[in-house]
């Protein structure tokens, strides 16, 4: 195995289906030196791709951003190429990753030169995830349409997932049904009179096919599951010099419902991909509800979210395995009454067993179901 700048070139292009909030796809990465035997790749954050009012903590950046270099390391150990090292200084807009790469035939094993993060032994025993390859990151999808419950596949997935995070420091937790909706439905209504959070929303939405911009980022109406007159209609809304009016009427409250759901989208009305869950669902028949938790304390660093999203990826991935998609819902984050309910919830669970009583902090929630419907795949930029 010989390391070349196209074999690399070819890695960050696996990487660069990754899953990132508003599918913003904040990376910027760069091939620094290629030997034939070692490859150092850098990768930063594009500016103009923050979400500093929906992500004022840069969280998800965090967490778009290991996902990223999951994807990476995934595609590079099927290449037989070793990650030798990752390192993450920074945080937000400094962030700055660096690996180091090197030819092998061996799969990949990586080690943190940036010091031991708290989640960092989830991916340094690769043993406990199924052995991911491209093709997975291929298949795996967000899927914000109908979602079938099914609780074998739902179980199995799970405890592969609960068995790789036992050593480290998040937790996978369900979440009951009734619950669920009831914190969306709050989160909802706070993101939603947040006009600075509901115009940057309004940027990431992708509802006209003319827009050069519809085949590179953002959130199209397909994805978001719009129906064609109303994706039609929110094309006509969807104009720099309306943004203001349309922002003034959802942040006033005045807009409504029907406009946030079927002009600007469930996306849209939160401001960060919320459904206005008002459809009655039987007792059975809902999907299953998941957050992942960590400690309040201490605070994460930029590094552990890095970690963190590289967990996340592995997640969704085994869930794919099991044929179930996820539908992500990062505003339960957003409202702090909903994020103080979710934390007596996240402790009440863990109430009898001590190892779990800290983990009481959502750093991401995500419906788990198996997909009803064909899933709109979302556009990605060209990396080159
Ligand atoms: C950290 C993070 C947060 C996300 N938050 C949301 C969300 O709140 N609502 C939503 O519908 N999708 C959310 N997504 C999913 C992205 O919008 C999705 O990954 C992106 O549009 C690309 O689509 P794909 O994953 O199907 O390739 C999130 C993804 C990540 C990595």
């Amino acid at each position: 195995m010989t390391l070349t700048p196209a074999l690399i070139e070819s890695l960050l292009t696996e990487a660069a289906s990754a899953p990132s909030a508003h599918n913003t796809q904040p990376w910027v990465p760069e091939i620094t030196d290629c030997t034939a035997e070692v490859a150092q790749v850098r990768v930063g954050v594009d500016p103009a791709r923050l979400l500093p009012h929906g992500d004022p903590r840069s969280e998800d950046l965090h967490l778009g951003m290991g996902c990223w270099v999951e994807s990476l390391m995934i595609a590079a150990a099927e290449a037989g190429v070793r990650t030798e090292s990752v390192t993450v200084r920074g945080r937000g807009p400094t962030l700055d990753i660096r690996l180091r790469l090197t030819a092998t035939e061996s799969m990949a094993s990586v080690e943190s030169t940036a010091g031991p993060t708290r989640v960092e032994s989830a991916l340094t025993d690769g043993s406990a995830w199924p052995r991911f390859g491209v093709a997975d990151l291929h298949h795996r999808q967000v899927d914000r349409g109908p979602l079938k419950r099914s609780d074998p596949r739902f179980a199995e997935a799970t405890e592969i997932c609960r068995n790789a995070m036992a050593e480290t420091a998040v937790r996978l937790v369900e979440v009951p049904d009734d619950a669920w909706r009831g914190w969306l439905r709050r989160a909802a209504l706070h993101s939603y009179g947040n006009r600075s959070v509901f115009t940057e929303t309004l940027r990431w939405l992708r509802f006209d096919t003319d827009d050069p911009a519809y085949d590179q980022d953002g959130l199209t109406a397909e994805c978001l599951r719009i129906p064609a007159l109303g994706a039609r209609a929110a094309a006509a809304l969807d104009r720099p010099w309306l943004h203001s009016w349309i922002t003034g009427l959802a942040s006033a409250s005045l807009a409504p419902v029907a406009l946030a759901r079927a002009a600007i989208s469930k996306y849209a009305s939160s401001g960060r991909g919320s459904r206005i869950a008002v459809l009655p669902r039987t007792k059975r028949s809902h999907p299953h509800h998941l957050v992942l938790a960590v400690p309040d304390q201490p605070a994460l660093t930029a590094a552990d979210e890095v970690e963190i999203g590289r967990v996340l990826l592995r997640t969704w991935l085994t869930f794919d395995r099991h044929g179930l998609r996820v539908d992500v819902h990062s505003e339960l984050k957003d409202s702090p009454t909903v994020r103080d309910e979710v934390a007596t919830f996240l402790r009440g669970r863990a109430r009898g067993h001590t190892d779990c009583q800290e983990f009481d902090r959502p750093i991401a929630a995500f419906t788990v179901g198996s997909s009803t419907t064909p899933v709109p795949r979302a556009p990605r930029l060209s990396p080159f």
